[in-house]
């Protein structure tokens, strides 16, 4: 496929995502799921292209952390803002992801280091088709930004960015799931542990 061909493709492809996610065409299983684990995926996923743009992704989490998502959506969401850290970031220097809770949510934060002044708010830049003045040049619909938020969404979750300077950071938030089968299993085990002994004991 020529360069053309492809870009109209992609764009085609991403338009199709992007009213599908934004009229709530898409539907979301919503079930407790590790975003640590879901992280190191996408980004190993990422590894080849970080290394081209020579970038290294620093993940810091407080493991594990779970969120209620959908765990294809919340990949695509990983996924469009990687692309983005591999096409816009500085060569030579890092993209570092924090998952974290934070009271009733669990987040995740990429910050990366833009190539190019970011003159622009971040809340234009998550509109649809917009994109840095200086990415003209590079293939993109302006779409990614627009399709995260919506997918995050979709998820119950919400998705915002900040710009400071150069730094470039984005963050999106889910509900935060308990972590029941952890504690459960170590009570069970107490109570196993409880109910032998008493057994023995009974037998003595
Ligand atoms: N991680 C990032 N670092 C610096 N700039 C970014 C980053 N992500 C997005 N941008 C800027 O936001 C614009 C919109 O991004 P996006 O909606 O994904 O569309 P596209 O990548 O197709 O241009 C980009 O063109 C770029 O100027
Ligand atoms: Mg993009």
């Amino acid at each position: 496929m020529d360069r053309q061909s492809r870009r109209l493709k992609k764009l085609t492809e991403d338009l199709v995502e992007a009213s599908k996610a934004s009229t709530g065409n898409i539907s979301a299983h919503l079930v407790p799921t590790d975003l640590c684990e879901l992280v190191h995926q996408a980004v190993a996923e990422y590894e080849e292209k970080l290394g081209k743009a020579g970038l290294e992704a620093v993940i810091t989490a407080e493991e594990p952390v779970y969120g209620i998502v959908d765990g294809n959506l919340t990949w695509r969401v990983l996924s469009n803002l990687l692309s983005n850290a591999c096409k816009y970031s500085l060569p030579g220097t890092r993209v570092y992801i924090e998952i974290f809770k934070k009271g009733k949510y669990a987040l995740i934060s990429m910050k990366n280091t833009s190539r190019e002044q970011l003159n622009i708010a971040a809340e234009e830049l998550i509109e649809r088709f917009v994109r840095g003045d200086s990415s003209r040049s590079t293939e993109g619909s302006g779409l990614g930004l627009n399709i995260a938020k919506s997918l995050a969404e979709l998820q119950k979750g919400k998705f915002s960015l900040s710009i400071e300077g150069d730094l470039f950071k984005a963050f999106v938030k889910y509900p935060l799931a308990k972590e029941p089968t952890i504690q459960k299993e170590e009570t069970v085990l107490a109570q196993d542990v409880k109910e032998a002994a008493e057994t023995t004991e009974n037998k003595e």
